[in-house]
């Protein structure tokens, strides 16, 4: 850890799709940096490597197997969280997933509904649990994953659009109502990161075609969503909320 850099002494992170390439950067990146961090997500194998990476920092950490679309496995991460740590201070609600990459005459009903209940729904169930305890601990902050395909348009993903549009204006919606509770809220906007995911995408799109609208010319990585993450919850963005921020080489540009 660089000098000056322990920002989180004392807190709790909580992250969603933590077993995952961008939940796993931000959960390194949070203990690095002095938080103890519990780590949800339904694939039980990549937690468990997420957990070693985080040890490896000397991160305390504990990992909860859950649905993040049903409400007991969300109220079920929560307590886990105050029960081994106490409570909660920072939470990322980052799970997340593409669907089919399909033209929306072929789209598939059930994907449809089930990246809404993912994308959007458990955002919302997330924030609805967690908000009382951001309050217990006299504030906190929420830092909500979009995307780029949450500002503009994108074709043959119309579910994974729409909910991270959702995710924009759940993000604004919740930071109003919040703010008078020292919660701050915002959302971040990658553009495609090398992790399982852009994978998926890969298989499905060219991705040099995509990489030629990215004007640096290069997916990110997970490591730069996550320090975009830590400051935004940080004490370094206590006037930042409401705030949509793109992390995407210049994409939205
Ligand atoms: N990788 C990209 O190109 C990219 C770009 C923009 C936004 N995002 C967003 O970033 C977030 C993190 O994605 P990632 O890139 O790390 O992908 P990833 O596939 O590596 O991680 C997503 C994680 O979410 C978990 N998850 C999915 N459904 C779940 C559920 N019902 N309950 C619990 N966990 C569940 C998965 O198991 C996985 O570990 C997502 O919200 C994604 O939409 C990713």
């Amino acid at each position: 850890m660089a000098p000056g850099m322990a920002r989180f002494t004392g807190k709790v992170a909580l992250i969603t799709g933590g077993a995952g390439g961008i939940g796993r950067a931000a959960a390194v990146r949070f203990a690095s940096e002095g938080a103890r961090v519990v780590l949800v997500d339904l694939a039980a194998t990549n937690l468990r490597q997420s957990v070693a990476a985080v040890e490896k920092v000397d991160g305390e950490v504990l990992a909860v197997e859950a649905d993040v679309t049903r409400m007991a496995d969300v109220e079920k991460y929560a307590e886990a969280a105050v029960k081994r740590f106490g409570g909660v201070d920072v939470f990322f609600n980052n799970a997340g997933v593409l669907g089919a990459l399909k033209p929306l005459v072929d789209y598939p009903e059930e994907t449809f509904d089930r990246v809404i209940a993912v994308n959007v729904k458990a955002v919302w169930l997330g924030m609805k649990v967690v908000t009382p305890l951001l309050r217990a601990r006299g504030g906190g902050a929420i830092v909500n994953t979009a995307s780029i395909a949450g500002l503009r348009g994108s074709p043959n993903i119309i579910a994974y659009t729409a909910s991270k549009h959702a995710v924009v204006g759940m993000t604004r919606a919740a930071s109003l109502e919040l703010a008078r509770h020292s919660i701050r809220v915002n959302a971040v906007c990658p553009a495609p990161i090398e992790t399982p995911m852009a994978r998926e995408l890969d298989a499905a799109i060219n991705r040099e075609r995509l990489t030629a609208t990215i004007p640096m010319r290069r997916y990110g990585a997970p490591e730069e969503v996550a320090a975009l993450v830590a400051f935004l919850a940080s004490p370094d963005a206590t006037y930042i909320t409401g705030g949509i921020y793109t992390v995407d080489g210049g994409a939205m540009a």
